[in-house]
């Protein structure tokens, strides 16, 4: 059976005791017991063998700095985390003066607990007999280890309240996190090469995504297949890795190349499937890495596996959001014989134009995307008039011309690019001005829209509809050509004449 870690909690607050208890069983492997009051916890630690204890600074009776005193006199190896609400420095030395292993901050942080936590846990378990509360927080303990010790519990606060800021923003790019992740290493470790790696599960290897101290050739190249040297065997393991002495590494014949013996190197977990693996070498000052920064990069890599799992959800969600989308427009163009497939013809020719304008990989991708939605805004309007086999009526052929604004309310929510949303509102504009929606002129119109536009009328040309048969293909470009310049944009009729071998001079 798994071990069960035994902690106390001493809070006067309910509220606290409650909350902090909830989360210790949700870090799990811990049984916890609450008190509510300084003499209740004393008995309770002269009767019980606890792992840990919280204690709050303020208590009514006897205060916390009185017990925490009362229990290091009992038992010195039992590490006590002082709670506090205002923490200053002068109260964070005397706790750490009067033996105190660590101290928490109000409002409760779940990261913060689980941090001081593992490391009180941990070190214990790790060492028994060298815990930090016996090695200080004594009467013997010097003024320079203290304010070493202080120095390091404000520079790893900090270091947690960073990790929490910069992480869980809405606007998620992937690789400008990973590059965050890697920055945040560096700084908790202070090691000069640092790299996260990705598993390419086609290829079953990792590479790198993002490097700081790395030569670029190096991580533009580097595959380690699954169970090879260190960041390939974390991976495999799925378990953490701490090498403070290359000698007594498993792995030391990897590690030729760096210049201090000492390594971390941290697996990146989603729901028990290791998917990364973050490495720090090579320490600044040329000295090892020690357990407390190994369980600030933990801490780390597990917000940063969280954030990433959300960002994989919303990207799943969105593409299932888009996929429905084009698969409404198909299904709604199949209903009718007239238009089935017009959306991917009009993308595929609008395609076509885009590349030979030279536009930009972007441009090009926003038209693969939005180009199969231009029409989405038929949705709205009823087939009876969408499929209309005479002459539409003022009033029909009005409520046809709303399908551009009905389309962008209904992508509205999806945070698309502006030239993708012009694609779907601008695609029936006239470079003279007698489109519809907004009557855009000339190059008011988005470039992607006028291209929208003359693939768009291409292939209307060119398909039948109830009211008239189709033209041939070189009729539709005939009309092209005595279009261009009044209702398509020269340019673009160009462009679309030339990867059909024809041009503007060509005469039909
Ligand atoms: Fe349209």
């Amino acid at each position: 059976m798994e071990e069960k870690y035994r902690i106390l909690i001493v809070d006067d607050d309910q509220d606290v005791r409650e909350t902090l208890r909830e989360i210790l069983l949700r870090i799990g492997r811990v049984q916890v017991d609450c008190v509510g009051d300084g003499e209740t916890g004393f008995s309770l630690i002269q009767k019980r063998d606890f792992d840990l204890a919280f204690i709050d600074m303020r208590l009514p009776g006897m205060d916390g700095l009185k017990l925490l005193k009362l229990v290091k006199s009992h038992d010195s190896r039992l590490p006590v985390v002082m709670i506090t609400g205002f923490p200053s420095v002068d109260s964070a030395i005397q706790t750490m003066k009067d033996g105190a292993a660590d101290f928490i901050t109000k409002p409760l942080r779940f990261q913060q607990i689980e941090h001081v936590v593992e490391k009180q846990l941990f070190q214990r378990a790790g060492s028994p007999g060298e815990a930090l509360t016996t090695a200080v927080g004594t009467e013997e303990e010097t003024s320079g280890a203290l304010s070493a010790r202080l120095n390091s519990k404000i520079k790893e606060l900090s270091i947690l309240y960073s990790i929490s800021d910069s992480m869980g923003t809405a606007d998620f790019d992937v690789d400008r996190f990973y590059e965050r992740i890697v920055d945040l290493a560096s700084m908790i470790t202070g090691a000069e090469r640092t790299s996260l790696m990705i598993l390419d599960r086609e290829a079953n290897e990792l590479r790198i995504k993002a490097a700081r101290g790395l030569n670029e050739k190096i991580v533009g190249s580097a595959r380690v297949p699954l169970g090879h040297g260190v960041a390939g065997r974390v991976l495999k393991s799925g378990r953490p890795l701490l090498v403070k002495n290359k000698e007594f590494s498993p792995f030391r014949t990897q590690r030729k190349a760096y210049k201090t013996e000492s390594y971390v190197s941290i697996p990146l977990t989603i729901k028990g499937e290791t998917f990364g693996v973050l490495n720090v070498t090579d320490k600044t000052d040329g000295s090892q890495f020690d357990e407390g920064e190994t369980l600030l990069l933990l801490t780390l890599v597990r917000k940063a596996a969280l954030n990433i799992e959300n960002s994989f959800l919303y990207e799943t969600l969105y593409n299932n959001l888009i996929d429905t989308l084009q698969c409404l427009v198909t299904t709604l163009e199949a209903k009718d014989r007239h238009t089935q497939r017009h959306s991917e013809r009009v993308t595929d020719h609008a395609l076509r134009i885009a590349k030979a304008m030279s536009c930009s990989r972007e441009e090009i991708e926003s038209i693969r995307f939005a180009g199969l939605l231009h029409d989405i805004g038929k949705i709205g309007i009823h087939d009876v008039v969408l499929q209309k086999s005479d002459g539409l009526t003022e009033d029909e052929f009005s409520l046809v011309r709303t399908h551009p604004i009905i389309g962008q309310n209904i992508i509205r929510p999806l945070g698309l690019l502006p030239m993708e949303t012009a694609i779907v509102r601008n695609h029936h504009e006239r470079w003279d001005g007698q489109g519809y929606p907004d009557g855009l002129t000339g190059e008011e119109i988005p470039l992607l829209a006028r291209i929208l536009a003359v693939a768009d009328s291409f292939d209307a040309m060119t398909s039948d509809r109830p009211y008239r048969s189709a033209k041939t293909q070189q009729e539709a470009i005939d009309e092209l050509k005595r279009c261009a310049g009044s209702q398509f944009d020269r340019g673009v009729v160009e462009a679309f004449l030339h990867v059909n071998g024809s041009d503007l001079s060509k005469d039909g």
